[in-house]
């Protein structure tokens, strides 16, 4: 069972180095958030996830910790953070911090006592090998760096020491169950750094590669899911309102394990290529086919089907009802910004879609204004996903409004072009992309019918076009082309609408059972 404020959520995801930078030190800060929570709440969010705050070396933007309790300096301190869990309840706004339970940074305390060839009480708290010119098959890992005369493994970049959960088949002698001592102590390191921020305000966890945790684990995940089912148990007791969100991929096998939400991000065994990108741009690959023809769903004519989406997606929303949420997403700080592949109108139209399906919706700051996706040099471990962090664009002043540096000193460059999208640029313009964001999350908070738990029936036609689904009593339709389509509607369904309309983009009409979507359309109707 999720948490019950999830019913209503919306979620906003910052990405600190990029927000708001209150000190001019060129780089976002906590104190820039808890400026810009009036923004927040102006969108309709009611909630946070904050990407990695905490002392790192920043090879990997964070999600290489090296103290889990400590907000790195360049952020602010401690007490900073525990300010903004005050100002943002006062405002209705709950905050989840990022737990990186699998990995921590290779200059974390935990693994330099690990590594030293001497025996001492963090040994075990990463997964050694036997012997320095020993590994193991099927698991990366690094010899030749330690005192210790053993390979370590890596649960991702180089920097990223696996940490000890244990193996759920052990196919060699040096390999740990996940249920010995020491793998049990890991599980309660972690749980202490959650009860540690719980206990100062945070409400709760995205939790990072949340399935990678027992290594050679079966199908189901047992293993890992044993882990997280003990971390619920705890949560229930000691913190029942708190919520996690896993970076799983697999609603079915998340939930079940404990999570009350699962985000949405690639196919069933595929690799981590967002579904949300591949129904914006069929089949493209958050890296590879960034360029190649595009065929997403909502591209007026381009020709895109939703139905792939649609099959996947419903299967695993039928499997998890009950059990909690799918979040799906607007882009994160790994994926390519949707603006990438859709101008102005159809990202209206594929917000408007994610923002009245069920589950607990996130919007990636910036994609609220459409902000680009930037072709930028590599940055703390980013790569290709740099382009999509770049700084938040507030208004026209210098580096648009995100810091008063001198502009050298920027954490990453700033959109120049002359038409780069900015908050204040679209805050009178009742039709921008940002208001039309508004809107729609305005209509779900007012009507239970557009929110986590109503009921979903997608009325199917032989072409997905007018793509029409009922949410509880509304009707939702969305056309993404360029010519106006009709659609009567099922007796069941026109029998019991009275055909008001409550949100619309473009036009469209409702008379006799017929609905009459205009080119490039959405509307509910009630
Ligand atoms: C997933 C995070 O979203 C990503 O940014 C990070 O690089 C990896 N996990 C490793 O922690």
């Amino acid at each position: 069972m999720a948490a019950k404020w999830l019913k209503n959520a919306v979620f906003y995801e910052i990405y600190p180095q990029s927000f708001k930078d209150s000190n001019g030190d060129g780089i976002g800060d906590i104190n820039g958030i808890i400026q810009k929570l009036d923004y927040i709440k102006s969108l309709g969010c009611n909630a946070l996830w904050i990407n990695p705050c905490y002392d790192s070396p920043f090879k990997d933007a964070g999600y290489d910790v090296r103290d889990y309790k400590k907000v790195a300096p360049r952020y602010g301190t401690n007490e900073d953070l525990y300010r903004l869990f005050d100002e943002a309840h006062k405002k209705g706004i709950r905050v989840l911090l990022d737990l990186v339970p699998g990995h921590t940074s290779e200059e974390h305390p935990w693994f330099l006592e690990s590594q030293k060839a001497e025996k001492n009480e963090y040994t075990d708290r990463f997964i050694w090998t036997e012997f320095c010119f020993q590994g193991t098959d099927g698991l990366p890992y690094i010899g030749g760096e330690s005192e210790r005369s053993a390979c370590y493994i890596l649960n991702f970049f180089k920097c990223q020491p696996a940490l000890n959960y244990g193996f759920y088949r052990i196919t060699e002698p040096w390999q740990k169950s996940f249920r010995d001592a020491s793998a049990l102590t890991t599980r309660e390191a972690i749980k202490d750094v959650m009860r540690f921020w719980l206990s100062h305000g945070c409400d709760g966890f995205r939790v990072d590669m949340a399935s990678s945790l027992v290594k050679n684990d079966d199908e189901k995940k047992s293993g890992t899911s044993e882990i997280w089912h003990d971390i619920r148990r705890m949560l229930d007791l000691e913190f029942p309102e708190a919520a996690m969100v896993s970076e799983w991929n697999d609603p079915s096998l998340a939930l079940r394990a404990g999570f009350d939400m699962d985000f949405y991000l690639n196919e069933p065994g595929g690799g981590y290529s967002t579904l949300l990108r591949d129904y914006y741009n069929n089949g493209g690959s958050i890296h590879g086919d960034r360029n190649s023809e595009d065929h997403s769903y909502f591209k007026k004519d381009a020709g895109g089907n939703i139905n792939r989406f649609l099959g996947q997606y419903l299967e695993r929303y039928e499997d998890t009802k009950g059990l909690g949420y799918i979040s799906l997403l607007t882009c994160n700080h790994d994926t390519i910004r949707p603006s990438y592949s859709l101008d102005s109108t159809e990202l209206k139209l594929a917000y408007a879609f994610l923002f009245t399906m069920p589950g607990v919706p996130f919007l990636y700051y910036g994609d609220e204004i459409g902000m680009k996706y930037l072709e930028v040099p590599t940055k703390e471990g980013g790569y290709f996903r740099t382009g999509s962090r770049t700084p938040m664009q507030w208004d026209g002043s210098a580096n648009l409004g995100f810091s008063t540096s001198d502009g050298s000193e920027l954490y990453l460059p700033v959109d120049d072009s002359a038409d780069a999208p900015t908050v204040a640029s679209q805050e009178n313009d009742p039709n921008s992309l940002l208001n039309t964001v508004r809107s729609i999350i305005a209509l779900r908070h007012r009507e239970e019918d557009l929110q986590a738990d109503a009921s979903l029936r997608f009325i199917c036609s032989e072409t997905d076009r007018p793509l029409i689904y009922c949410r509880g009593s509304l009707v939702c339709s969305v056309n993404t082309g360029s010519n106006e389509l009709k659609t009567a509607l099922p007796h069941d369904v026109s029998g019991r609408i009275h055909g008001e309309i409550l949100f619309k983009i473009g036009d469209v009409s409702v008379k006799d059972g017929m609905i009459s979507a205009g080119p490039q359309s959405f509307a509910v109707i009630r």
